[in-house]
């Protein structure tokens, strides 16, 4: 774009949301260019904040009227590259959305802007004695917005269920600056197509989330982690199968390793939680309305292969046993950016995928290190691959495809973005991708929003 038709841009865009909310300085903007992990790097002429959704309709009206495209963007804690501004688009930025509504204890929800973050979503629905199910490592950062944008699953999918699963209504800018708003949370609503759940998971490629109707769910008072180190993955499985079967209230289920401990310990400064190590770990919550050890130790005594235990009950003990699993993603980035190759398999492959994994991996990367960390009671494992360039994707490729010849999926919970959008086949069709086409078409005509991401290019 010429200078001077970006100047006429960035100054009618100052027009709705005020100058100091037209971010070019390149030491400020720094920030929204390059992803968390470090390995997507992009750049931008301007970060916009708009701090309403009538600001932010304004906003994607005149991008639109100047057929400029549009990166949105939250938290930027997304793991796929998806919230970079990888081709020179403007950013858009919802972190000023940030209103939160009263609670609905009847309802049992609330009116969050897709600039409120995880955290601040979890203390305000605490404070009613409820909560909000989705809960990630990334809680600090991660907004509202962008959580729906990926679907993010996160540490209790396996008890509530992900994000499209909490959506009760949506209000979101379309590409030509519409707002379609759909907020009232009804139980029963058949009145034609759902778009909160069509653009949750749409990766800013439908739509611009500006706030969301979200159910909350009960939040019940006794609780218990249990830290248990397994001889091996095929044990930690079915010990992971006897716990769901037998402790309904289970919370999570997740799953680390050997070497990745020994580096989140040696990171993070921790002690190891057992004299010994195991080759594997598993992280189990449950919570109730009367305390849930009982059960679930007994289910853990019917299962085999299990060697020590650590078991938390309050909340200091518990945050420890927690922070050896969710301190894997800080650990393993600094080793230096990885390849996160987030998949999901069926659990009865899951030990074989592990098992072959090193050895197909180092036949084409000798150098690298696989750390494998995730929430195995979705099947989802986290594939981080570390010591390969970041812009060589042979390792992603061989992975994928190893993955899809199990039955397994590319992404269970991070999304395409930009780093997966080319091995895409491998898990839908072409009739598929060209219905994805045709919406996209349908919704944003001039592929304004988010383009590089998510579709292959044709
Ligand atoms: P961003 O990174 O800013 O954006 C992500 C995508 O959403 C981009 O494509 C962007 O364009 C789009 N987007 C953002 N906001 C909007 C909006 N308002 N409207 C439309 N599109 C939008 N993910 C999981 O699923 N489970 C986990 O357990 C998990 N744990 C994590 C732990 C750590 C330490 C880190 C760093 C990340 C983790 N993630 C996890 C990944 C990440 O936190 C999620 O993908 C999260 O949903 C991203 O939210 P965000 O606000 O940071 O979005
Ligand atoms: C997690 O489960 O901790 C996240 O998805 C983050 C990651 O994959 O690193
Ligand atoms: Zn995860």
């Amino acid at each position: 774009m010429a200078r001077r038709d970006l100047d006429t841009l960035l100054s009618r865009l100052a027009g709705v949301v005020g100058s100091q909310h037209v971010i070019v300085d390149p030491e400020v903007t720094r920030g929204y260019v390059v992803d968390w992990t470090g390995r997507f790097h992009g750049e931008t002429p301007a970060v916009i904040r708009p701090g309403s959704v009538e600001e932010l309709a304004e906003v994607v009206q005149i991008c639109a009227d100047a057929k400029v495209a549009i990166v949105p963007q939250g938290g930027n804690t997304g793991l796929v590259g998806g919230s970079v501004p990888l081709a020179g688009e403007l950013v858009v930025s919802t972190r000023r959305l940030t209103a939160l509504g009263e609670v609905d204890e009847l309802a049992g929800q609330v009116t969050a802007g897709a600039g409120v973050v995880l955290a601040a979503l979890q203390e305000h629905a605490r404070a009613a004695g409820l909560q909000y199910a989705v809960d990630l490592a990334a809680r600090d950062s991660a907004t509202v917005g962008g959580t729906i944008a990926t679907n993010a699953g996160g540490l209790h999918l396996i008890r509530w269920g992900g994000t499209r699963e909490q959506l009760a209504g949506i209000e979101a800018v379309l590409a030509d600056g519409s707002v379609v708003r759909h907020l009232a949370g009804l139980a029963k609503d058949n009145t034609g197509y759902d778009l909160a759940r069509l653009l949750c998971g749409s990766e800013g490629t439908l739509g611009i989330v500006a706030s969301a109707r979200l159910r909350l769910v009960p939040r019940p008072p006794e609780r218990v982690v249990a830290l248990v180190g397994f001889d091996g993955l095929r044990a930690a499985v079915g010990a992971v199968a006897a716990v769901r079967r037998d402790v309904p209230c289970l919370d999570a289920a997740e799953v680390f390793f050997e070497d990745g401990l020994a580096l989140v310990c040696e990171v993070e400064g921790l002690r190891p939680p057992f004299a010994r190590s195991w080759p594997v770990y598993v992280l189990f919550e449950a919570s109730d309305h009367d305390d849930p050890t009982a059960p679930l130790s007994s289910a853990l005594a019917s299962a085999g292969g299990v060697g020590d235990v650590a078991v938390g009950t309050d909340a200091r003990t518990c945050a420890e046993l927690w922070s050896y699993r969710e301190l894997h993603t800080s650990a393993i980035n600094s080793v230096g950016p990885p390849h996160k190759l987030d998949v999901s398999l069926p659990l009865s492959l899951l030990p074989d995928f592990v098992a072959q994994l090193p050895d197909v991996i180092s036949r084409h990367a000798p150098a690298a290190h696989v750390w494998l960390f995730g929430h195995i009671g979705d099947g989802n494992l986290h594939v981080n691959v570390t010591g390969v360039a970041a812009d060589d994707d042979t390792v992603d490729g061989i992975v994928f495809r190893t993955v899809v010849s199990l039955g397994g999926s590319i992404s269970a919970e991070h999304g395409i973005g930009t780093a997966k959008k080319r091995w895409l086949h491998l898990n839908r069709s072409d009739a598929e991708i060209r219905a994805f086409r045709r919406i996209k078409h349908a919704l944003d005509p001039l592929g304004i929003l988010n383009p590089n991401v998510l579709l292959p290019p044709t």
